[in-house]
């Protein structure tokens, strides 16, 4: 914090939703913070708020109308945080902070939803004009407020002069059992536990982990929504006995701040209709790119992320309603059959343990994706300290994430987080019944997507022998792409002259 009073010890640039509340939290743990918006009335906004809540003391919030009056209300070397949307933005601001005298020691710190490649860009882009440091951020508005998870990476000098401000704003962690502290008062930041902010990495890196958290999340989300179709459309459950069902669930194996806050939707009803909220919203999914990008980036580096990329397939498929409304008054599936109690049951638990095995598959690809990275760009990132931070404070936060930190912090370098012993012997144990709440969703015609592109994985992945023996065969076939075979060392090539049988191989440089 800056001794001359009359500074502030952060600037903040974007006071939306998320920009607001940041700035608000800064403000709890004792930063004195200039802000400024294109839109003036959410600097307004933000003065008012800080009015209401900072009760006796000294404004912590100072209005500024220009991006140069808010570089002269900074002590120097200056911290500056932005909280504009992805893209373009990102770079208006950067510019106008360089016209406006912005030094080549002053750090701005992009906690927006950025592309990963966008900011090594920029890093490279804005050198010797200020130093460009990304700290991507999960946990919504009441995270942004009360604590969010911190994603940090870039310059290690940068990161030395900004550390203690993160690890104040974001979210603790009690380290003896791995959970989390909660905090909802204006004011009263929670200053004991662990942060959940540690350093990522080179530039990129932060956003990269960022990205692959929201492919995780929408995976997350639509294994939820999978078990609820199943539970609504095939064994007749109203919303309110499925809110009841998930809550259970949040007390055990499946507890989330994702499972918690489904139940909290399947429990309202519409104020305008007396009908469940639910049964009002349109099935129709938006997305703002973080699953697509999470999607393409598996995709180039090769990592099998199947029910996340699966997640995102969902939500397009949902998005074009008109069609499926016409198709399915076309497309013919099973007729519904009748479900006993008992067997209701029966299913019910199976889709609990459904859910539970392909959450761990969906994490697993996460986490795969996130070594495949890091070994092409060298960035050498902590799965431990990745699933620590993790464990509060973000849209994914889970009681699971404390097992996936010990699971890396007993095997560092583990190939994949289904083989640390604890995932699994769960599998083991759990897979009868996701293996035929699948069955029994497919005999009813009712897609679930999430819960077989997981199975998928998982059996493939278990597979010491797959077909692609004979795919290599077709591709030698009709385009000489060569194969390896299983008696020769491997990366010697071979090719086959398939019109001509009996002709021996040809070995291929
Ligand atoms: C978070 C969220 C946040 C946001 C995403 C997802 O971690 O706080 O992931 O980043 O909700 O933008 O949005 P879409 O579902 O619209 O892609």
């Amino acid at each position: 914090m800056v001794k001359d009073n009359s500074l502030c010890d952060i600037g903040f640039i974007g006071l939306g939703v998320m920009g607001k509340n940041l700035t608000l939290n800064l403000a709890d743990n004792g930063y004195k913070v200039a802000c400024f918006d294109l839109d003036q009335a959410k600097v307004d906004a933000i003065i008012e708020q800080d009015n209401e809540e900072r009760g006796e003391q000294a404004p912590r919030v100072v209005a500024c109308r220009s991006y140069t009056e808010l570089l002269s209300k900074l002590a120097q070397p200056r911290i500056i945080m932005l909280s504009v949307p992805a893209g373009e933005p990102v770079d208006h601001v950067c510019r106008h902070l360089i016209n406006a005298g912005i030094g080549a020691d002053d750090i701005i710190v992009d906690t927006g939803n950025s592309l990963w490649t966008d900011s090594l860009e920029r890093e490279a882009t804005y050198k010797g004009k200020f130093i460009f440091f990304s700290t991507a951020v999960s946990g919504g508005e009441v995270g942004a407020r009360f604590g969010p998870s911190l994603m940090p990476s870039g310059d290690p000098y940068a990161w030395s002069r900004i550390a203690n401000v993160l690890k104040d704003i974001a979210a603790k962690v009690d380290p003896k059992t791995g959970k989390p502290i909660e905090s909802s008062t204006p004011g009263k930041p929670v200053k004991e536990g662990e942060p959940c902010a540690t350093y990522i990495g080179p530039v990129g890196a932060g956003h990269y982990v960022k990205m692959v958290h929201n492919g995780i999340e929408y995976a997350d989300m639509q294994l939820i929504c999978e078990a609820y179709n199943v539970m609504r459309e095939g064994l007749g459950l109203a919303p309110k006995a499925i809110a009841g069902i998930f809550r259970q669930w949040n007390q055990g194996l499946l507890n989330s701040y994702l499972m918690e806050i489904s139940a909290e939707v399947l429990d309202m009803d519409d104020g305008e209709t007396g009908q469940p909220l639910v049964d009002v919203i349109l099935d129709r999914a938006g997305q703002k790119g973080t699953g697509l990008w999470t999607a393409v980036g598996a995709l180039q580096v090769g990592s099998p992320a199947q029910t996340i990329t699966q997640a995102v397939f969902a939500r397009s498929i949902s998005s074009l309603k008109s069609e499926r409304v016409a198709a399915s008054k076309v497309l013919k599936g099973p007729a519904p059959a009748a479900v006993s109690e008992q067997e209701k049951a029966a299913a019910i638990e199976a889709l609990h343990d459904a859910l539970y095995c392909s959450k761990m598959c969906a994490y697993a690809q996460g986490f795969q994706l996130m070594a495949m990275a890091s070994k092409e760009q060298g960035w050498k990132l902590d799965f431990a300290g990745i699933a620590k931070i993790w464990r509060a404070g973000c849209i994914i936060r889970a009681s699971f994430l404390q097992s996936i930190t010990e699971a890396y912090e007993q095997t560092e370098d583990l190939a994949n987080l289904l083989l640390a012993p604890y995932f699994a012997e769960q599998i083991a144990q759990y897979q009868g019944n996701w293996r035929r709440a699948i069955a029994n969703a497919t005999l009813m015609g009712i897609p679930c997507g999430g819960f077989s592109s997981a199975l998928n994985y998982y059996d493939s992945y278990r597979s010491e022998t797959l077909p692609a023996n004979l795919l290599q065969g077709q591709r030698d076939y009709f385009g000489a792409h060569t194969y390896e075979r299983t008696d020769k060392p491997q990366g010697k090539k071979f090719h086959t002259e398939w019109s001509q049988p009996g002709r021996p191989q040809v070995q291929v440089k």
